[in-house]
């Protein structure tokens, strides 16, 4: 049977799945992405590796690319990725040159999307909105039941509206954008900058899942604390959930979506972090007692949900091919 290969490449890493025909994962090959400074060809080795372990030999008939940065209208550039290197790259080009398979590309939260309205959690709906959470913040746009891409492809780029003036300086370049305060990142920044205040040092078991080293905490340290009733952790979601609920009410004044999907790393923390985001959704949002508030739901495919969703691209691609 045919092999379609789904690679998600992230912020912090890359993630290669061979997905059959109903969304469902085969099997994966995890590496971490080699950095955001780095030359272009390091991060295309790591992809590269990860793919030839899902095919471990096997022929190949495509790979969709999830990309964390901003894909150009054609599917063939990545023209700006602020946690990659790529800067008006011909990715698409090159690495179906380099690996001799059919490869298609859009944006990492628009293969999420894509899933999400084919097979989950916005299936059947005409409009709604995903929201990836992980090293920063990915969208996607549906409108009228289709993925809308925008002028340049870049539509959805959510994670970089300015949400606080002068706030905290963004890997874009710009400063205060909403994924400063609501993404992995954040989250991290956070529970570090709280890992010693006298009301926690006492109770949080942070301190020693870090090894007393702040700058070695992660994410999914803080959902591991968080679930086990840590109260810096869940005060971390609960902090970094405000912050997507607020976000969420501004897409839902501009938009007016049927549902909000949420997926990436940091939902795995389920109603830890979206609690506080849909009661901030409903504090904030406008005219909130003469609409319907749409719900804010986890993505069913979870973190998976851009390999799913660009092994999907690559099928259809490839069948559309003939
Ligand atoms: C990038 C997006 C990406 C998102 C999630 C943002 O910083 O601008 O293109 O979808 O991170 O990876
Ligand atoms: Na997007
Ligand atoms: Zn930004």
């Amino acid at each position: 049977s045919e092999l379609f290969i789904g690679l998600d490449v992230g912020g912090s890493k890359v993630l290669a799945a061979e997905i059959d025909a109903d969304g469902h994962l085969v099997t994966t090959a995890l590496r971490i992405t080699p950095g955001r400074r780095v030359p272009v060809p390091l991060v295309e080795d790591a992809l590269t590796e990860a793919v030839d372990e899902v095919a471990a030999g096997r022929p190949i008939s495509g790979v969709g690319l999830a990309a964390a940065g901003f894909v150009d209208a054609a599917g063939e550039r990545v023209m700006f990725a602020p946690h990659l290197p790529w800067r008006s790259d011909p990715t698409r080009s090159r690495l179906e040159a380099r690996w001799g398979v059919p490869v298609a590309m859009d944006n990492d939260a628009n293969c999420a999307a894509r899933a999400e309205l084919a097979l989950g959690a916005a299936a059947g709906t005409q409009s709604a909105l995903m929201i990836t959470l992980g090293t920063g913040i990915g969208g996607g746009l549906i409108v009228d039941g289709k993925l809308r891409r925008g002028r340049n492809g870049m539509s959805g780029e959510f994670g970089h509206m300015q949400v606080v003036p002068d706030g905290h300086p963004c890997e874009c370049g710009r400063a205060g954008c909403w994924e400063q305060y609501a993404s992995g990142n954040a989250l991290v920044r956070y529970a570090r900058s709280r890992l010693d205040s006298p009301s926690y040092t006492q109770q949080t078991s942070l301190e020693e899942a870090c090894g007393g080293l702040p700058e070695q905490l992660t994410g999914p340290m803080i959902a591991e604390a968080g679930r086990a009733g840590d109260r810096l952790a869940q005060r971390a979601f609960t902090v970094v959930g405000e912050w997507l609920g607020v976000g969420i009410a501004n897409l839902v004044a501009a938009f007016d979506p049927e549902v909000v999907v949420v997926g990436g790393g940091v939902s795995a923390a389920g109603d830890l972090l979206l609690d506080p985001a849909r009661a901030a959704l409903r504090d904030s949002l406008v005219a909130a007692s003469e609409r319907e508030i749409p719900d804010v739901v986890p993505a069913r495919f979870g973190p998976e949900a851009g390999v799913v969703g660009a092994a999907a691209m690559i099928r259809d691609a490839v069948a559309a091919r003939g």
